[in-house]
This record gives structure tokens, sequence and C-alpha cells, in this order.
């Protein structure tokens, strides 16, 4: 038995298969492009560990995802690859499209393919989850409840309607060809291997380089956070217990604003590497805000807990200070992953902002 993962290169990709073969035996083949935010590093443990099967490879490769689930023969699939950073969406909506929807449908229709070939315990065992986000169903006002698995779809960016589109191919092949399907949406992770382009590394970075915090717009929008290896326990719980045809919410029953989580990061930088020449509170920037700019994200979470037992296990404040502490010890990782291209990124997203 093995399990397929997609994506496995990237933040959560990397975090759940660390944390997969940290718990099981069970062999992990993880297809990843090795896009700007794939990193064979995030897996430098498993590097010499025959249980980890990594392929640099594309998801839209039918021909190459045939050929491995027939020769690897999975017993799930768990799909994390994706574009996923919402300004780069905006600056370039076009790879959004061709991964997460013809990359989603490509793999769909390899699955459907591969799982009519299985027969007896494997055909009965068969899943495959998707990993998508709580971008699906739009933005909250302050006073409203959070979002349901039956909330309605309301994507506002291109990347969260690329991963609405995504998430209606899954539910459609199990509609219409029975594939025993799971969907997770969740709410914003953090930890280790988080790509610097996304608020909390990006905002560790640049106060460690001396460099403006930039903050879109007033810095009220609020997010749910929780700590990425929470995701993966999540994941896990599914594939263990979820009911097949299911979309289940995950999230961390905390939202925070976004102003309050960068001045949590200066409260910790101030206190484990404080700066000679004063708190990093000084680089606080405002900038012109994020075109379309979703005012609130909040999860409710109780689905998950009361079918499957799953609840988070870090709070805020432990899991941000091990996520400022594992940036500082692994500066290394950083500066690696922030080659040329995320220069350029750097340059054309904030460029003229700032
Ligand atoms: P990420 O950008 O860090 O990693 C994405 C990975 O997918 C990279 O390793 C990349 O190389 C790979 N990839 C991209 N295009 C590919 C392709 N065509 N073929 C094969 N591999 C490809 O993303 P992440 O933050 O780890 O997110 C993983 C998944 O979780 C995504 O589906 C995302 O929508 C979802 N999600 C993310 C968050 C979050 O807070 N980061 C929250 C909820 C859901
Ligand atoms: O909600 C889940 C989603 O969370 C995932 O589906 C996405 O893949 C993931 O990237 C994340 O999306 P966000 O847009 O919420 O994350 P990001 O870290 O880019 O931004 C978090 C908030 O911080 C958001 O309100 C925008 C704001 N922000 C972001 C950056 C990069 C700033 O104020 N300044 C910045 O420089």
């Amino acid at each position: 038995m093995a399990l397929f993962v997609t994506g496995g290169a990237g933040f959560i990709g990397s975090n759940f298969v660390l944390d997969w073969l940290e718990q099981s035996d069970e062999p992990v083949v993880n297809l990843d492009k090795l896009t700007y935010a794939g990193n064979r590093e995030n897996l430098a443990a498993l590097a010499a560990d025959p249980r980890h099967f990594f392929v640099q490879g594309d998801i839209c490769d039918r021909a190459l995802v045939d050929h491995l689930l027939a020769t690897h023969r999975p017993r799930a699939i768990i799909h994390f690859a994706a574009e996923s950073h919402v300004d780069r969406s905006i600056h370039g909506p076009a790879e959004f499209m061709r991964t997460n929807i013809d990359g989603t449908f490509t793999l769909l229709e390899a699955a459907r393919s591969y799982w009519n070939s299985l027969k007896g315990v494997e055909l009965r065992q068969f899943r495959f989850h998707h990993i998508s986000t709580d971008e699906v169903y739009g933005s909250l006002q302050p006073d409203d409840p959070p979002f349901a698995e039956n909330n309605s779809y309301q994507p506002n960016s291109p990347y969260a309607a690329s991963k609405a589109a995504s998430d209606h191919l899954v539910r459609a092949w199990y509609h219409t060809y029975g594939l025993p399907i799971t969907i997770s949406n969740c709410s914003n992770n953090y930890g280790p291997y988080h790509f610097p382009e996304k608020l909390i590394p990006l905002i560790i970075a640049n106060a460690l380089a001396g460099k403006p915090l930039p903050i879109y717009g007033d810095g009220q929008q609020v997010r749910d956070w929780l700590y990425v290896t929470d995701h993966c326990s999540a994941i896990r719980c599914i594939l263990e217990a979820g009911q097949v045809g299911e979309v289940y919410n995950v999230g961390g029953w905390n939202e925070m604003p976004n102003i309050d989580i960068v001045n949590t990061i200066i409260k910790l930088l101030d206190e484990l590497r404080p700066d000679p020449t004063g708190s990093y509170a000084r680089l606080i920037t405002h900038v012109t805000d994020r075109p379309g700019h979703d005012r609130r994200y909040a999860i409710d979470a109780r689905k998950i807990e009361r079918e499957l037992g799953w609840r988070p296990a870090e709070i805020f404040e432990t899991g941000i200070r091990k996520t400022v502490q594992w940036n500082l010890a692994n500066q290394a990782w950083v500066e690696h992953v922030t080659s040329g291209e995320y220069r350029q990124w750097l340059d054309s997203n904030y460029g003229a902002r700032l």
C-alpha cells in the first residue's frame, strides 16, 4: 500500500509527508513540479528514506500520472498541488487556471481510470482527497457566522475561483462517476517551510532584513490561523474515517486581524532577536490594498470535530512562537528559497505599492 501525494514539496504538502512518515511506514509517492514554491530542501530529512519516492513532474501530464498510479498502486491520492498565492493570481491568473483546474481535471480522470481497474479490498478502500481552502466561500461581514460546509460558493480572487472550480470538479466526479472522494476546506496555515511570499514568513524575513513590513490597507482584515501540523492531522483523520462524498471544514478557531498578527511577530522578534536600533515596529508600513481584498474569513470546524473527533492541538501563542523560532534557526533555508525569481516577485508586487 502507498499514498500518492501531489504538491508534496510545497509548504503544507511537505509538512504532511514529513509528518506521515514520522508516524507510519506506509510509503509516499510524491509528484511535484517544483515550481518556485516547491523545494526539495523541505524534504531533506527523507533524502535516504526508501519510503519516500519523489517524482518531479506536472499533474497536467496524464501519461505520467497514469504510469505512477499503475506502478505504485496507491490506496489514496491526496491532492495538494496548486498555485496558492492570491497576489500572484491577481498579477498572472493563467497558471492558476492550468494547474488548479486543468491539473485537477487530469488527476480526476487518471484516478477514475485507475480506480475502475481495482478489485476487492483495493477498490473498496480507494480514496481521492482534495485539499481546498476557505477562500471559496467569499468574504464575511463582521457579525456573520463562520463558514459551514453548506455555505454557498462566492470566490472573489482568481485563485479562489480556480480552487472553487476544482472543488466543483471533484464533487461532480463523485456524483457522476461514483469516484470515492472527500474534500477539506481549510483556513490560513502557518508554520515551518512557509514560503516567504505569504504574510507571516514575509513579515519575519523583512523584519530581520530591516525592510518595511507591508500592511495592505488598514490591516483590519481578519483570517483564521491554523498551525500546519494541525492541518496534517485533520487530513489523516479524514483519510482514516471521513465519509465518501463529504466535505470537512478545517480551522483553528483563531480569528485575528492582520495587524495583530504582525504586532505579535514583532513582539516575539523584539524578545528573541532584538535589534539594537529599536523595536521592529518602526518598520510597519501601510501600503495600497490588495484589489478585491476579502475582509474576513472564519471557519466553523464543528463537523469534523463532531464526526471525526478532530480538534487543533496547537494554540496560536505557542504555534507562532515555534514558527518565529523555526525561521530564526533556518535562515539558510530562507536564503535558498528567496532566489532571483523571488526578488523579481517582490519588485512587481510591492514596487508600485511602497
Ligand atoms: P504551495 O504553493 O506552498 O505549494 C504548492 C506545491 O504544488 C509546490 O510544491 C509546487 O511545486 C506544486 N505544484 C504547483 N503546480 C504544480 C503542477 N502543475 N504539478 C505538480 N506540482 C505542482 O502551497 P501550500 O500553501 O502548501 O498549499 C497546498 C494546498 O493547500 C493548495 O491546494 C492550497 O490551495 C491549499 N490550501 C492552502 C492554505 C494555506 O494557508 N497555505 C490553506 C488552505 C488550503
Ligand atoms: O484562507 C486560506 C488561504 O490562505 C489559502 O487558500 C491560500 O493558499 C493562502 O495563501 C492564504 O491566503 P491569504 O491571501 O489569506 O494569505 P496571505 O498570507 O497572502 O495574506 C494574509 C493576509 O495578509 C491577507 O489579508 C493579505 C494580508 N497581507 C499579505 C501580504 C503578503 C498583507 O497585509 N501584506 C502582505 O505583504
